[in-house]
C-alpha cells in the first residue's frame, strides 16, 4: 500500500468523476422521458402525439377525386409530380366542404419563382429562369398552364 501513501489527490479526483457520474444518472432519470427508447433511440409517445395533430392537408387523391380535369391535364405535363398543395396550400378545410371554403388562387409571380428562380445551389438539369429577364413582369400563368406548363408554341417544351 505504500505505493498509495501519496495519492489523496488521485482518490479526490477519482471522487469527482464518480460524483458527476452519480449526478448524471439523477439528472437522466428526471429529464429523459418515460417512453424513451421504447422503440428504439425515440420517445415512444411522440408517434401517439403527432398522430393526434389534427390533419390540415387533404392529400392529392382527394383534389383528384373532385377535380378529375386538372388531374388529367397535370398528369401529362411536367409538373405531374408535383401535388397539388405544393402549390395551392394546405386545403383539408376545401377538400370536407367544398361549397364554403373556396381557396384563394395562388400569385404565380410568388409561387413559380419559389421553385423556378435560377440559384447556383440547384441541380443544373432542373428548370430556372431569372423571373425579371425571363418575363419583364408578366404573369407567368399569361403563358405556361400551370398544370402543365411546358410552352407548346414558337418550338418551345
Ligand atoms: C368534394 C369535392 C372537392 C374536393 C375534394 C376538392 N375540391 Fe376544389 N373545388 C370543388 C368545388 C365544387 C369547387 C368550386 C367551388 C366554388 O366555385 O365556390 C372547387 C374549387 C377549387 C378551387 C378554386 C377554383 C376557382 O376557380 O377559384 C381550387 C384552386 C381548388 N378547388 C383546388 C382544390 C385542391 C388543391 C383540392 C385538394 C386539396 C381540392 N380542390 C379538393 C370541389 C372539391
Ligand atoms: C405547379 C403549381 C400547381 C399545381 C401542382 C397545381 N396547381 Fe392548381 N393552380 C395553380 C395556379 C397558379 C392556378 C391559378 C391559375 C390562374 O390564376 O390562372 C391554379 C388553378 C387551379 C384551379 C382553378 C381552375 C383552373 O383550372 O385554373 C383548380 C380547380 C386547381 N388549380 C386545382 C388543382 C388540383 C386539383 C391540383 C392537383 C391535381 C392542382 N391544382 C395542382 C397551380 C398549381
Ligand atoms: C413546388 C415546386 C414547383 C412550383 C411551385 C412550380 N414548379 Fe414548375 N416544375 C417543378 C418541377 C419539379 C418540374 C419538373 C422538372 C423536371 O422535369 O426536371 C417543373 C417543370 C416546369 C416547367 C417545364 C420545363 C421544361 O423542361 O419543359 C415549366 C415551364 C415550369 N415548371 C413552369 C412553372 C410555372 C409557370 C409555375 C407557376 C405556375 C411553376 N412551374 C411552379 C416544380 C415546381
Ligand atoms: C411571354 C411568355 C412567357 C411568360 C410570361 C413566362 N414564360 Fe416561362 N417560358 C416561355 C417560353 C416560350 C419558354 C420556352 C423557352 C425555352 O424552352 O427556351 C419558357 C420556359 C420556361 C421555363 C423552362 C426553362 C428551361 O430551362 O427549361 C421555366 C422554368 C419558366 N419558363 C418559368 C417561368 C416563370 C416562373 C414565369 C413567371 C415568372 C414565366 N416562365 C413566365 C414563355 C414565358
Amino acid at each position: 500500500m505504500n505505493q498509495f501513501k501519496d495519492a489523496g489527490h488521485l482518490f479526490r479526483f477519482a471522487g469527482l468523476f464518480v460524483l458527476a457520474f452519480l449526478v448524471f444518472l439523477v439528472v437522466r432519470h428526471f429529464v429523459v422521458p418515460k417512453s424513451f427508447g421504447e422503440y428504439g433511440h425515440y420517445r415512444g409517445a411522440a408517434i401517439g402525439e403527432i398522430a393526434a395533430l389534427p390533419i390540415h392537408y387533404a392529400g392529392h387523391q382527394a383534389c383528384e377525386s373532385c377535380h378529375s380535369d386538372v388531374a388529367d391535364l397535370k398528369s401529362h405535363g411536367k409538373h405531374a409530380h408535383v401535388n397539388c398543395e405544393a402549390c395551392h396550400g394546405a386545403l383539408e378545410k376545401h377538400a370536407e366542404d367544398p361549397t364554403s371554403v373556396t381557396p384563394k388562387l395562388p400569385d404565380t409571380a410568388v409561387l413559380c419563382a419559389r421553385c423556378h428562380t435560377a440559384t447556383a445551389a440547384k441541380p443544373k438539369g432542373f428548370p430556372q429562369v431569372d423571373p425579371e429577364q425571363h418575363s419583364s413582369g408578366v404573369p407567368c400563368q399569361t403563358c405556361h398552364q400551370p398544370h402543365s406548363p411546358a410552352v407548346d408554341a414558337g418550338g418551345a417544351k
